[in-house]
């Protein structure tokens, strides 16, 4: 089976020797490090890690072997290149892998390996740190367009809400998707989640909700299906048909709940199309009863919800939440302390959105009470064309810790662990352990892990693993 053995790492973060679903309260501020580490990797899995001075004799006999391949990260063009040390030779790299041939049907652009190695690969992280992948555990990046103009009608000092009863919002998403084939929006959503895994993200959530009929719910699950096959990333799905209510079922609210509990959550599980379902439970949209009604439905599935709540207003979305064992709530600026003892008797895990925040400008959730209160909490993109146009989890790391106060330490794990388990992926993913899949990130030289919440805006990784193989963009 082939290894990739990865010596004189920096610092290995987030690593695990017995795993936990999730990490809360004042464990989270204890991040497992370990200094001048090495890293081996046995196909798609993490075997092993330790500290180089205890580097296994069998591995050591085998790094002198000459058959093996070396291969050092070089970035001469990164503006975060150390300059103390003389920079290593520049790789004699393999051959490179011929990229695979697109098939004439398909225009879907994909990531392919950056090399392709037989045996043991050997790579030199001298001067870098090796993260587990983010893991982000909401998005909606499957979406027609951009929407841009409302950006600016935002800036002009609409509201949310405003905007959405002027025909914009959810529904404009849901106007363009409708005009958009399959084909365009795996191909548009290929571009963003090739992006992301540039980024560091090694898995990530999607949610349907722009389709909003029958017909275009069933289509962009299938799209997000198309992506789990075509993708290198880790990718979940959740049905949120309950998103927004459609153009013509104006004051018709419950005739929409109707559609989507008889029609829509039936054709979407016997297609076994979903992983989870959502409902945007909030002032304006779907109440708490009509989520109490969409989610009983859903569970008699075996759909597992993870809601949108308690971003407009004390809703009751967390205790509705919290009432049918949610694997997430989220969003949640408006939580005060009953929310917080609801979540504090639950397995719910709360998920903070801080780019919507930020992009509307809103209130922000409480997330140092929370953490102070014991609970866990995840941070999560929110990727969507309306309220977070974007799906950069380092940007999110770095809001984490300036607008909420998370420590570093904090916010990794509520970027790494903590959004593992919000999409239910924890046994599998966000920490480096002994059996987890190895997704995980080579950084750029840098001095140390504060860096990467602390230098917002540039992006510190260099090297992406994902299912124990190297990826890069074309
Ligand atoms: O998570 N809050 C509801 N839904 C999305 C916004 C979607 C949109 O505006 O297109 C969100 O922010
Ligand atoms: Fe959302």
């Amino acid at each position: 089976m082939k290894q990739i053995l990865i010596t004189n790492i920096k610092e290995l973060i987030n690593i695990e020797e017995t795993p936990r679903p999730f990490v809360a309260g004042k464990e989270m501020s204890n991040l497992k490090t370990l200094k001048n580490a090495w890293l081996l990797i046995e196909g798609d899995r993490i075997k092993d890690f330790g500290s180089m001075e205890t580097l296994p004799s069998d591995l050591q006999s085998r790094l002198s072997d000459s058959g093996i391949k070396h291969y050092e990260l070089f970035d001469t063009t990164s503006p975060l290149h150390h300059g103390t040390t003389a920079p290593p030779s520049p790789p004699s790299p393999p051959s490179p892998p011929s990229p695979p041939v697109p098939s004439p049907q398909s225009p879907v652009k994909t990531f392919h390996p950056l090399r392709q190695y037989d045996d043991l690969t050997v790579i030199d992280a001298t001067n870098r740190f090796v993260f587990p992948s983010f893991c982000d555990s909401h998005t909606h990046l499957v979406y027609a367009g951009s929407r841009e103009i409302e950006y600016v009608d935002k800036i002009k000092g609409f509201s949310y809400e405003e905007i959405a009863k002027r025909g914009g919002g959810i529904l404009n998403s849901a106007k363009l998707l409708h005009e958009t084939s399959e084909e365009e929006l795996v191909e548009q959503a290929m571009d963003r989640l090739n992006e992301i895994i540039s980024l560091g993200t090694g898995a990530v959530e999607i949610k349907s909700g722009y389709g909003l009929t029958v017909e275009d719910e069933l289509k962009m699950l299938r799209v997000i299906r198309k992506l789990k096959e075509l993708s290198p990333l880790t990718i979940v799905s959740t049905f949120l048909g309950a998103h927004a209510i459609p153009a013509g079922y104006e004051g018709r609210q419950t005739d929409y709940v109707d559609l989507v509990i008889s029609e829509m959550i039936p054709q979407v599980a016997t297609e076994e199309l979903a992983d989870f379902i959502d409902v945007f439970c909030d002032r304006g949209f779907f109440t708490v009863e009509d989520t109490d009604r969409i989610l009983n439905a859903g569970m008699k599935y075996g759909l597992r919800p993870k809601i949108h709540a308690n971003e407009l207003d004390y809703s009751g979305g967390i205790q509705v939440g919290v009432k049918h064992n949610a694997l997430s709530v989220d969003h949640l600026e408006y939580t005060g302390d009953a929310e917080i003892a609801c979540l504090l008797q639950s397995a719910t895990m709360p998920v903070i959105l801080p780019g919507a925040a930020f992009f509307l400008n809103m209130i922000h959730a409480p997330a140092r009470k929370m953490i102070d209160a014991g609970l866990p909490v995840a941070f999560a993109s929110d990727f969507n064309p309306g309220s977070s146009p974007t799906g950069n989890m380092q940007l999110i790391l770095s809001m984490a810790c300036i607008t909420y106060r998370l420590l570093p330490e904090e916010a990794i794990h509520a970027t790494t662990l903590n959004g593992a388990y919000a999409m239910g992926v924890s046994d599998e993913l966000g920490s480096i352990a002994r059996g987890k899949r190895a997704n995980l990130f080579i950084t750029k030289p840098i001095s140390t892990y504060e860096f990467m919440p602390y230098a917002y805006g540039s992006n510190k990784v260099d090297s992406v693993i994902l299912n124990g193989e190297f990826w890069m963009y074309k």
